[in-house]
This record gives structure tokens, sequence and C-alpha cells, in this order.
């Protein structure tokens, strides 16, 4: 099959490019407008396979989508082209709705054009795929309780009422028109290629560097983590067994608060690279309490039992084998962290956390 995958610059997308071309006999389409999120260094393994292409394309682009629909031919679409970053969605929400509301449309409505002109049994075997979060579901109050494919939407962010927008398009085009959407929700994600903004890869790089690793407001708000490379997996087995027209959710069992995330980077920090920065007797006392998200969600927590009943999928990573791994992977590739560390990536810092 041939896949076009859209966001396959980025965090997630890029491990479902490496995964299906290093695991899998498909062919892939990267379209990618490479924001400051999209870097191509992370598909420097795959990027001379013969069944690779890439297109620098904007999912807004009505015009260049119909270009790469035709030429291409793809069986398949999995959606990952968005705006990712919940703070950033709050500094500026007008380029999450452009492109997670506008652009999924506009990729909606190409996909359609070009599915209905295929033969029956390729209309039939085509699949959509929208991949989207746990974060529709706003958030959980207390310990108990977890997301299923039945919550009520109930978004808190731009960017979570974004995706949530999405799901709604996906959805409809599939009732109204007919076309054969999947969608999946997953909680966090974290893992190597992860770009330093988020959580776990600012942490690690903060704390290498000797600056504050901030923790907004008190820390007790709880994650439900999953390893990147677990989710390609699902992503696939979803896109090739899943039902269409279905939901499923997907997480790694995986709860933690922020501050127990931090506390672990710090350790394995200590046993991993013991060497401290000037002035630092211990990565902990880096961690620093600043203010508070707007709106921060408390807990996140996925029932995952039914991509797990159905398609027999199960995260191969727990939480300590794949921090590990992820803190290893970033003190082993500065070249890739420099390569993202860029003037755009210190501005971005310097307006969050103050210069
Ligand atoms: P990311 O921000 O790392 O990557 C997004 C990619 O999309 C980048 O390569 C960027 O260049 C590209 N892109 C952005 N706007 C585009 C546009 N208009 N046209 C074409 N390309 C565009 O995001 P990620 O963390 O890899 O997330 C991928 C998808 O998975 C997103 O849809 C996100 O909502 C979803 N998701 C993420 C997580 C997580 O923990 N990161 C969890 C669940 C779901
Ligand atoms: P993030 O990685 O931005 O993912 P999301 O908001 O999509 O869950 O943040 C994960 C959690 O970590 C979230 O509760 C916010 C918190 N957080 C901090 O405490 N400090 C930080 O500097 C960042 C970026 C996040």
């Amino acid at each position: 099959m041939k896949f076009l995958v859209t966001g396959g610059a980025g965090f997630i997308g890029s491990a479902v490019v490496r995964y299906l071309l290093g695991e899998t006999p498909h062919a892939v389409v990267n379209v990618d407008v490479l924001t400051y999120a999209g870097n191509l260094a992370s598909l420097d393994q795959v990027a001379n396979d013969s069944r690779y292409a890439f297109e620098h394309v904007d999912i807004c682009d009505a015009d260049a989508l119909v270009r790469v629909f035709a030429e291409h031919q793809p069986d398949a679409v999995m959606h990952l082209a968005a705006e990712s970053h919940v703070d950033r969605s709050i500094h500026g929400p007008a380029a999450f709705l452009q492109t997670n509301l506008i652009g999924t449309g506009v990729l909606l409505e190409a996909a359609r054009q070009y599915w209905e002109t295929l033969p029956v049994e390729r209309q039939v075997a085509f699949r959509f795929h929208h991949v989207s979060t746990d974060e529709v579901y706003g958030d959980l109050e207390g310990p108990d309780g977890l997301f299923t494919e039945q919550t009520p939407y109930a978004p808190s962010s731009p960017y979570s009422a974004s995706k949530a927008g999405s799901d709604h398009l996906v959805r409809a085009w599939q009732r109204t028109f007919g076309l054969p959407t999947l969608i999946t929700n997953c909680s966090n994600n974290y893992g190597p290629y992860h770009f330093p903004e988020k959580l776990i890869p600012l942490i690690i790089l903060n704390a290498r560097a000797g600056k504050p690793l901030p923790v907004y407001g008190d820390g007790q708000q709880v994650r439900d983590w999953l390893y990147v490379e677990d989710h390609a997996r699902a992503l696939v087995r979803v896109l090739e067994a899943g039902r269409v027209g279905e939901t499923y959710n997907i997480g790694g069992h995986n709860e933690y608060t922020n501050l127990a995330v931090v506390e672990a980077i710090c350790e394995l920090l200590e046993e991993l690279a013991p060497q401290h920065p000037k002035g630092v007797a211990h990565y902990r006392d880096l961690i620093t309490f600043v203010k508070d998200r707007p709106g921060h969600d408390l807990r996140y927590a996925i029932d995952a039992g039914k991509i797990e009943r159905e398609l027999g999928w199960h995260p191969e990573e727990t939480f300590e084998s794949g921090l590990r791994k992820t803190v290893q992977w970033y003190l082993d590739n500065d070249a890739w962290v420099e390569g993202v560390t860029s003037g755009a990536y210190r501005e971005w810092t310097d307006q969050q956390y103050g210069a």
C-alpha cells in the first residue's frame, strides 16, 4: 500500500514514517509544510528509501493537495499534521484554527474528491485515518475513571478544541459522503525526536544545561504517557485492521504526576550523565515551580481496552524502559538537538518562561 502521511516530519509523524519504511513493505508520501515543529533530520535514516517521497505542501492548500493525490495515487491517508502545543495555542490560537480545523477540512475534501474517482475495489479498501488526542475529552477529576470511546467531548484549550472540531469534521465526512474513516485518540507521547518545548525533552535538555526545570503550578496534574514507537505501531495496526467509522483510544496505562515525571528524569540523569553542569550538585535541585497554565487540565487517563481486545495491540515499553531510552537518546543526539533549538526555539522559551 501507499500511505499519504501528513505531518511526517513532526514527532509522531516521523516515528510513523520510520516504522512504515523500516518494518513494513508499504510506501510513504510525506506531506508536510515544515513549521517550527517539522524537521527533516528526523527522517535521515529513511530519506533515500525508494519507497519514500516528500511533498513540501500546506494541508490548507487545496490545489496542491489535489495535485499530490493525483500524482501519488495513495491507498490510505494518515493525517497527523497539526499545531500540537497547548501553550502555543494559548499565546496564539489562530494557527490552530487554521491548520487543525481548516486544514483538516481541506484535506478531507481533497481526499474525498480523489476517492470518488477510484475504481470500486480501491474505494472500498481506501482509508482516511485521523490521528487525534485524548485531550478532546477534557480532563478527569480525581484519581478514578478513564476516557473511553464513549466519553463526551469537553475540550479545555484552543488546541484541544480545534482537535475536537477536526474529529467532528472527519465523522461528518464519513457519515455524509461515506468516506472510509478511522479516528484514534491517544494520550501523551514521549520518546526520541520530540521537539524540546514539550515537558519531557524540555526537562532533559534544561537539566543538562543547568537551567531551571519549570513545573507548572503544584506539579500534581496527571498525564498518561505512551512511548512514541508504541503509538506508531498502534496507528498502523488500526489502519490495517480497524473497523471503518470507528474510534480507538490508545494509551499506555502509565499515569504519573508531572512532578513525578520530572523527578524520574532527574534520577535517570544522575545515573546516565553523572557529570553535573557547573554549580549543580543534584539535577533535582533545578526543579522550579512556576505560574500554572491557564485552564490546566488536571488528569488524563485512557482506557485502551478496545484496541487491545479488537486489534491485539499492546504497548511494548513500560514508562521506566521508555523513559530510560528517551533520556539516553537525547544524551546521544546533540546534533539533532542543536538543529532544532534555533533562534525560533529560543524566542519561544524566552516568551514562555522569561529570558
Ligand atoms: P508535531 O507538532 O511534532 O508535528 C506536527 C507536524 O505537522 C510538523 O511536522 C509540522 O511541520 C506539520 N504541520 C503543521 N501544520 C501543517 C500544515 N498546515 N500543513 C502541513 N504540515 C503541517 O506534532 P506531534 O506531536 O507529532 O503530533 C502529531 C499528531 O498527533 C497531531 O495531530 C496531534 O494532535 C496528535 N497527538 C499528539 C500527541 C502528543 O503527545 N504529541 C498525543 C496524541 C495525539
Ligand atoms: P505538554 O508536554 O505541553 O503536553 P500536554 O499539555 O499536551 O499534556 O505538558 C505535559 C504536562 O506538563 C502538562 O500538564 C503541562 C506540564 N508542563 C510543565 O509543568 N512545565 C512545562 O514547562 C511544560 C512544557 C509542561
